[in-house]
């Protein structure tokens, strides 16, 4: 994700300069089954510690997650100087991080555990403490140099039994909140389904179907690859034999139970992560793990901006012959700064489509994707 950042960042820029909308990026919303791996899949992409985690029905309210991209510090403070603001004198705590909640607008947040306590306050503030679940979504953003502007979604699971104070239709409910979210057509799916459960049943892909018929903006995630059973492994699902998935099939280690009560870093599970699939899955170590999975929502991301190029060269060629009009009926000379946005936007197009033919090549000529074409 993080070479995408600058790239965008650019184009972002350009946006605003022509008076564009910034360019939306569609959001990434989680569904499966309850413990299936979401909230660890998802906190993966972010890299920080920062959703609750755990066994049984930990999510119980949509979290609608914000990431926004900030300059560094260094560069913050530089900007700043001699402006005495509230930022600055936050910044001044050293802060190059940091989270902000929907129903707490005046709390600033630099401790990612605090964060995770506060989902924890508020998700029983509204669901109560003993398993209720609420679709009212609880809203965080995240500011970070090391994020891209992008919105992700962690839903609750699909349960079938209602336990604690939870309704009798607790699977319809659930079903109903996935549902309200995913149908949204600038959503990219993934769908998690444990290595260990038959992919058959999945209730993720299932839903996911509902919605993405074509399978246009689904993804999915095969987790716990390293609680299979002896003798057994995932080659066939992730090869896409059992079921193919037109965007791709990634299996993944995230961090095990005892591994979140230990405080295993992020940074070591993906360590043993890339270990783990080199052993058992050397033909497909290069398209497997959280690491890829970045990498291949970052290429969705792509293709999604490079469908708002065409848009946004128009309107540089028409707000340029604008003010090219109005300039001259003022008898001025005309210094045209049009010619370097389109340099940047043609740039940035043909640097994105060598990356993208060369990835299109790639898994054409590859047997790994079951079939499986990018249709983009
Ligand atoms: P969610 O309910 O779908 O959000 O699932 P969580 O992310 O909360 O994970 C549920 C439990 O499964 C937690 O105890 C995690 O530590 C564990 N877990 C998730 N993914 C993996 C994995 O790939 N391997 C192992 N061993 N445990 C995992
Ligand atoms: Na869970
Ligand atoms: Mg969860």
């Amino acid at each position: 994700m993080e070479t995408l950042i600058p790239t965008i960042n650019r184009l972002q820029e350009v946006f605003q300069t022509v008076g564009a909308e910034i360019i939306q990026l569609p959001q990434i919303v989680v569904v499966g089954s309850q413990s299936s791996g979401k909230s660890s899949v998802l906190e993966s992409l972010v890299g920080r510690d920062v959703l609750p985690r755990g066994s049984g029905i930990v999510t119980r309210r949509p979290l609608v997650l914000q990431l926004i991209n900030v300059v560094p510090l260094q560069q913050r403070l530089k900007l700043e100087s001699g402006n005495f603001t509230f930022t600055h004198i936050f910044n001044k705590r050293g802060a190059e991080e940091w989270g902000t909640f929907l129903h707490h607008k005046n709390q600033i947040f630099t401790d990612f555990q605090e964060i995770r306590q506060e989902i924890e306050k508020e998700t029983e503030r509204s669901s109560g403490d003993n398993k209720g679940i609420s679709p009212e979504p609880i809203h965080l953003k995240i500011f970070s140099p090391k994020v891209l502007n992008l919105t992700l979604v962690d839903l609750p699971g699909i349960t079938k039994v209602p336990v604690g104070d939870q309704p009798e239709d607790i699977e319809a409910q659930v079903q109903g909140m996935i549902l309200s979210f995913i149908s949204n057509p600038n959503s990219v799916i993934l769908a998690v389904s444990p290595a260990n459960s038959d992919l058959a049943t999945s209730d993720a892909l299932k839903l996911a179907r509902e919605v993405d018929p074509d399978g246009r903006r689904t993804l999915l995630v095969v987790s716990k690859l390293d609680l299979m059973d002896a003798g057994t492994d995932a080659l066939e699902v992730l090869l896409g034999r059992v079921i193919p998935v037109r965007l791709g099939i990634i299996g993944v280690v995230n961090r095990s139970q005892h591994d979140i009560n230990t405080q295993k870093s992020l940074e070591d599970t993906m360590k043993d992560e890339h270990a783990f699939l080199q052993r058992h899955y050397p033909s497909l170590a290069s398209r497997t793990g959280s690491r890829y999975l970045a990498k291949t929502l970052s290429r969705l991301l792509m293709h999604h901006i490079r469908d708002c190029l065409p848009d946004l060269k128009t309107r540089v060629t028409v707000l340029s012959a604008q003010y090219q009009a109005r300039l001259s009926s003022y008898g001025q000379p005309v210094e045209d700064h049009s010619a370097t946005l389109l340099q940047i936007v043609t740039k940035f197009a043909s640097d994105y489509c060598n990356t993208i033919e060369g990835t299109a090549r790639y898994i054409q000529t590859s047997e790994l994707c079951g079939g499986a074409r990018i249709c983009y």
